[in-house]
């Protein structure tokens, strides 16, 4: 399939006003996107939710690396410039593939949390919270340990932050509840950084750091992720040279309920052109 997707996709035009190419399991990564129009207004974006295939953060290494490169390719047929994996879960597994098989500059959402996190600590302990796929694969440790041999890294799965962002349970006594049973054991290791490694835990932001005492600096990838796109793109001179704000298109694979509610919380502005497609 690799071949395949690469002899298809390499003669394509890529210019400084071609889109910028998104993708995630679902909504969450529109916490990215919020950050890339706030950075990067100039830029279009094509955002691609995956929900008919949502959550992929419970799901097998190979059916997220299918998902993924899915989910690429319907961005590179759009002719994309850059493609952003704004999944920690599809990060984890299939960022390393696809940069190898595109021909556009493919970013993930491990790293830039990471320079952020080993920038932000004092005491060289960091916790890592995320879905179980993520917290599977390592990529985070390996991260860590790669760029900080010093550092101690403590992981914790909290599987149900993402149904509890969905039903905008994002504080008050449940969410709490569950950020203190999952985080009790972190926060005894003394950590002094945390990084938010899945997409919907930026929305329980006010939960986590109630549990986790003023002390903790909260870490998560949107903003280290937009700066990263946007050094990398004034490189290749591939900015946008557009004067207005530019558009941003939603595509789905299904409707989940309360879209619009849960789409509008992570994205922070109206959802307006959402289109269903298909993505085998
Ligand atoms: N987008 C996923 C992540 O960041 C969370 C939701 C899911 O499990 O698909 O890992």
């Amino acid at each position: 399939m690799a071949t395949r997707f690469h002899k298809k996709t390499k003669a394509l035009q890529r210019s400084a006003g071609s889109p910028i190419g998104v993708f995630d399991s679902g909504l969450g990564g529109l916490t990215v996107v919020r950050e890339l129009r706030r950075l990067l207004p100039s830029e279009e974006i094509l955002y691609l939710g995956d929900l008919a295939h949502l959550p992929y953060g419970t799901k097998s290494t190979g059916e997220i690396r299918r998902r993924s490169a899915e989910c690429a390719r319907f961005l590179m047929k759009k002719k994309i410039k850059a493609l952003v994996i704004a999944c920690n879960s599809a990060s984890s597994v299939a960022h390393k593939d696809l940069a190898r098989i595109l021909p556009v500059p493919v970013l993930d959402v491990i790293t830039p949390a990471v320079e952020e996190a080993l920038a932000t600590t004092r005491n060289q302990r960091v916790g890592v919270i995320a879905t179980y796929a993520t917290i599977e694969s390592r990529s985070y440790a390996k991260a860590l340990e790669a760029r900080s041999p010093e550092a101690q890294y403590f992981l914790k799965p909290c599987p149900l932050f993402v149904p509890l962002a969905e039903e905008g349970w994002l504080d008050g006594k449940i969410a709490e509840g569950a950020a203190e049973k999952y985080l009790a054991p972190i926060r005894r290791k003394q950590i002094d950084t945390l990084i938010l490694g899945c997409t919907h835990y930026p929305l329980l932001k006010s939960a986590i750091a109630k549990v986790m005492g003023p002390k903790v600096r909260l870490v998560d990838s949107a903003i280290p992720t937009a700066l990263r796109l946007k050094t990398l793109l004034q490189k290749k001179g591939l900015l946008s040279p557009r004067p207005r704000r530019a558009p941003l298109k939603i595509f789905v694979t299904d409707y989940v309920r309360n879209f619009a509610r849960i789409g509008e919380s992570f994205l922070g502005e109206k959802l307006k052109t959402v289109k269903l497609v298909k993505v085998p």
